[in-house]
């Protein structure tokens, strides 16, 4: 599949503000600063499409990215982000709760782990609950530069591990760095056995 356009349609706060639900969409969550807006500037080729920040937090609304005039890809919040406040942390947690319950139309969940940490209680938790709720997932493990090959490897390990003990299948599983563009075309592949356009 080629990307040949991609813009912003809408960025809300709630479900009820979504754009119709008539158009297959792929989502990107994971705990703040791990790399979601990024990763989807660097699939589609557009370096400032979605907003980016070394501060964790950037992302606070559910952007919807028309892409080949076909099919939406959603930028989530993060999660874990300690510095919200209790009340602001609730309401992420509704609206984005929401969406990922009652989206009729989303089609794959891509869930974002940072490989240079132990599997975080946060993390599986999150897998866990979109497990029991038939999210269908996919897993990145971001910012690969930062790993030696060895480490990657070692890491996805340890997650296949811990996921093992409960599952009885593993998602697919796809490794990106923006710096090197590692997994770029591995998930565009992916992407256009779902969408052929
Ligand atoms: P929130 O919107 O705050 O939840 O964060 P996010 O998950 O969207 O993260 P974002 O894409 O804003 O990136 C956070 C920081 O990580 C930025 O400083 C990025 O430049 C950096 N980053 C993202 N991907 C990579 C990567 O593959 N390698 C390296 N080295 N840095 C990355
Ligand atoms: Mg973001």
């Amino acid at each position: 599949m080629k990307i040949v356009t991609a813009e912003h349609i809408k960025s809300v706060t709630k479900l009820g503000d979504c754009p119709k639900n008539d158009r297959l969409e792929v989502a990107f969550i994971g705990r703040s600063n791990v790399g979601k807006s990024s990763l989807i500037n660097l699939l589609l080729d557009r370096k400032k499409l979605a907003k980016t920040s070394s501060t964790p937090g950037k992302t606070q609304t559910i952007n919807f990215y028309l892409i080949n005039n076909t099919w939406y890809m959603v930028d989530l919040p993060g999660y874990g982000w300690a510095r919200v406040s209790k009340k602001k942390k609730l309401a992420w947690s509704e609206f984005v709760r929401d969406y990922l319950l009652n989206r009729k139309n989303l089609h794959c969940l891509f869930i974002l782990l940072d490989g240079r940490h132990e599997p975080q209680s946060i993390d599986l938790q999150f897998l866990t609950w979109t497990i029991e709720q038939k999210i269908p997932i996919a897993l990145v493990f971001t910012k690969a530069d930062k790993l030696s090959r060895n480490q990657i490897i070692q890491s996805i390990e340890r997650y296949k591990k811990t996921l093992l003990k409960d599952w009885a299948f593993l998602p697919e599983i796809f490794i990106t760095s923006i710096k090197d563009l590692r997994g770029k075309d591995d998930i565009i592949r992916y992407l256009g056995s779902i969408y052929p356009v």
